[in-house]
């Protein structure tokens, strides 16, 4: 059984296949953490935690020996006030301006299987669910700490419910969902840190004493950070060594961080940023925390990033898109941008023809009277000028050439140049009659409030069900200033950042299941808005609006820490790239946006005869080892950041077959790499092609693993693909 309670030691252990999370009832019923890592039997390790007595560390009542202070006992989810002065997991403010909170154990539940969090996305198909009841006796509140285990891929989720059980309205300040206390502290943490258009890069530091931290306070995950956190031993590679990592699933303003205190010991937390967020808590109700996804590996970041990977493709959401076929794109941004008419865009549709694409997405500009990024957020009526027979000549150009029809929205803005304004300029999100911020021009609706989020239901719904649409991008182009809900009382103000993430889930829930064949791809300026909670309703999100194939070489290797290619949208776009104004051959462009979910960024219409051959070839490529990219083991293998290449693989689950990808950035003379492949079965023969090369051998497993393959790739920007199928 993956959960446990050892009566006898008090002791609670959740297991997966390879992991253990021990923790127990302690002295005066404290619930303190005693291990979390790689597999093992039941014990009691309080004998491990023997700290000294250390001056100005107060001793609650009945301290173990007269020795044990909170400030150096692990807990699992520490609060303030009763000498733990580290970070903790959870603040409360009662009606009398006390903070002071005291939790201990009373009961607790083990059941199979598991429920999703009430109103927010989760990971289902859980083994089983621990519930730990803890209430705080004096003021009577009740904190429920909830593990689901995935034992197969090692994965343990966690979150908390706080019950208002004291009869009287508390304020809750702090409300992470996860803290895990960890005996020792030489380790490097992991982030992935960014911006628009250069998302998730890779950040590796070592700890030191004090307080680390990333985190978004912008309203949604952002570019600049990732709900992520990984603490890994100093040697730890992409293939061997300890790291324990979380991921959050959540789309608003989170903290990720890791505390080291005097004795060396590191507590690593995540959850809803505390800063900007308050919540009131009526008697008799309840506050759920989003879901932190924590995994522990031995044996590398690949292993961790598989784990969190299996996450995604398994457990994430329901739509039937999850592990199925996705449709090869064409999107007209980048070929059109706001600059386009029925004519042109039926041109673009014709030209398709013959070329393999699935689906054509028309992209921001089809609606109000969108001629630029200045108006007409909010009126998602056909734009009659560029349009004036509407969205249906588009639908049946595309369905007459066996392809479906996909459409931009960007729902959660406004424009003050639209006639939603000039009707409701209440539901933009700032405080009325103080000077506020734009981004982009455009201002941010208010979907705190429900009358917004139904209106949003209906719109976006109605032009859903009025037109043949099987493909929704789903944008969001700004960051969140002014933060103030209209609708909401001055106590509860702080609420509106959590309120408006509730509601946006809300939004995409109903969406989703009122239109399942529609597949939604999440997106914020790129990659702005990449994580699991969005992941949840939109199985794909365009990874960054860099399309550059060199720069996506490290956005996508970054993103794939946490994220599988199957959840990342990669386009072949036009040369010189538009971003960075680089020139990259047509192959490579192929070659990086195919290790993703692929598509195409430009217009058909420019392309020479040549360049179309190519495009049928690589769609039809793209078609065949499509479920390669999707259910195959991903494998980081040549870093981008630290090296002058980039190589990563896809091998399907039996080793059968395998796809690698080389990418060289520049060049110098006499350019030779050897690279030892990872992943394939060391028993088995491989039949290596190599696309668009003359390569071709019969080698061994052990031989490509141990010995290496060496690749020539002799110039600036070019991509080697090889090909693997087991004889
Ligand atoms: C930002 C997106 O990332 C782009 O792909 C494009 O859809 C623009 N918005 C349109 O405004």
């Amino acid at each position: 059984m993956p959960v446990q309670f050892w009566e006898e030691k008090k002791l609670f252990t959740v297991s997966t296949d390879n992991t253990t999370l021990a923790f127990s009832v302690f002295d005066c019923n404290y619930l303190l953490s005693q291990y979390y890592g790689k597999k093992i039997r039941p014990a009691d390790l309080l004998r491990l935690w023997q700290p000294g007595a250390s001056g100005f560390t107060p001793n609650y009542d009945g301290a173990f020996n007269g020795r044990h202070a909170l400030d150096v006992m692990p807990t699992e989810y520490p609060s303030y006030g009763g000498g733990d002065y580290r970070e903790p997991a959870i603040g409360v403010e009662f009606p009398n301006g006390s903070r002071l909170l005291d939790l201990k154990y009373v009961s607790h539940t083990i059941e199979n299987g598991n429920v999703e969090p009430e109103g927010l996305p989760g990971l289902s198909g859980g083994d089983q669910t621990l519930e730990v009841t803890l209430c705080d006796h004096f003021s009577g509140l009740t904190v429920v700490l909830r593990y689901v285990t995935y034992e197969k891929i090692d994965v343990i989720t966690r979150n908390a419910r706080i019950v208002n059980t004291t009869g009287a309205p508390v304020s809750v300040t702090r409300a992470l969902s996860a803290s895990l206390d960890i005996a020792e502290s030489k380790f490097d943490m992991i982030s992935l840190y960014g911006g628009h258009c250069w998302e998730r890069q890779v950040c590796r530091e070592p700890l030191r004493h004090g307080t680390q931290s990333v985190g978004s306070r912008r309203g949604t995950s952002s570019h600049h950070h990732n709900p992520f956190i990984a603490l890994a031993a100093p040697h730890t590679t992409e293939f061997t060594g300890e790291v324990y990592a979380a991921t959050l699933i959540y789309s608003g303003n989170f903290i990720a961080s890791a505390d080291v205190n005097y004795q060396d010991e590191v507590r690593m937390q995540i959850g809803i940023h505390p800063t900007d967020f308050r919540w009131k808590l009526e008697a008799g109700e309840t506050f759920t925390t989003p879901e932190a996804v924590l995994t522990y590996t031995d044996k590398g970041l690949n292993a961790m990033s598989q784990n969190f990977h299996n996450a995604v493709k398994h457990h994430l959401g329901h739509t039937k898109f999850r592990n199925a076929p996705r449709p090869i794109v064409i999107n007209n941004w980048e070929a059109t941008y706001f600059n386009f008419n029925e004519e042109k865009l039926l041109g673009i549709i014709d030209s398709c023809k013959g070329l393999g694409i699935d689906t054509f997405v028309l992209d921001d500009g089809w609606f109000g009277k969108r001629d630029n990024d200045h108006s007409s957020l909010g009126d998602w009526f056909v734009d009659t000028n560029k349009l004036p027979n509407g969205l249906t000549p588009l639908i049946e150009k595309c369905e007459s050439q066996g392809m479906t029809f996909g459409l931009w929205f960007e729902p959660e803005m406004i424009s003050e140049i639209s006639e939603l304004y000039k009707v409701h300029p209440d539901w933009c999100m700032r405080l009325p009659d103080r000077p506020y911020c734009r981004g982009r021009h455009q201002l941010i609706l208010d979907l705190s409030r429900d009358d917004v989020e139904q209106y949003l239901e209906k719109v976006v719904g109605d032009i859903l069900a009025n037109n043949r649409i099987s493909y929704v991008k789903w944008d969001m182009n700004r960051h969140f200033t002014d933060v103030y809900s209209t609708q909401l009382p001055a106590e509860r103000q702080p609420e509106v950042f959590h309120r408006y993430v509730l509601n946006l889930y809300k939004l995409l829930d109903n969406l989703t299941k009122r239109f399942p064949d529609v597949l939604f791809e999440g997106c914020s300026g790129g990659g702005g808005r990449f994580d699991m909670g969005m992941l949840y309703y939109d199985p794909q999100i365009w990874t960054s609006d860099d399309s550059d194939a060199i720069e996506r070489l490290k956005i996508q290797y970054g993103t794939s820490f946490v994220y599988p290619p199957q959840a990342m949208t990669a386009h072949v776009s036009a040369c010189p790239n538009h971003q960075v104004g680089r020139v990259t051959p047509f192959n490579t462009r192929a070659a990086v946006a195919m290790s993703a979910t692929f598509g195409y960024e430009l217009n058909p219409l420019q392309l020479s005869e040549e360049e179309r051959a190519e495009i049928a070839n690589q769609t039809a490529l793209y078609h065949k080892i499509q479920p390669i990219i999707m259910n195959g083991d991903f494998y980081r293998v040549v870093d981008p950041f630290t090296e002058n290449s980039c190589c990563w693989m896809f091998v399907t689950p039996d080793k059968d077959e395998a796809i690698v990808t080389y990418t060289h950035k520049l060049r110098f003379p006499y350019w030779h790499r050897r690279v030892k492949f990872v992943g394939l079965d060391e028993n088995a023969t491989y039949h290596v092609t190599e696309l668009h090369g003359s390569f071709e051998a019969d080698l061994g497993g052990d031989e490509l693993m141990y010995a290496g393959f060496a690749i020539q790739c002799c110039n600036d920007f070019e991509s080697k693909v090889f090909m693997l199928k087991k004889i």
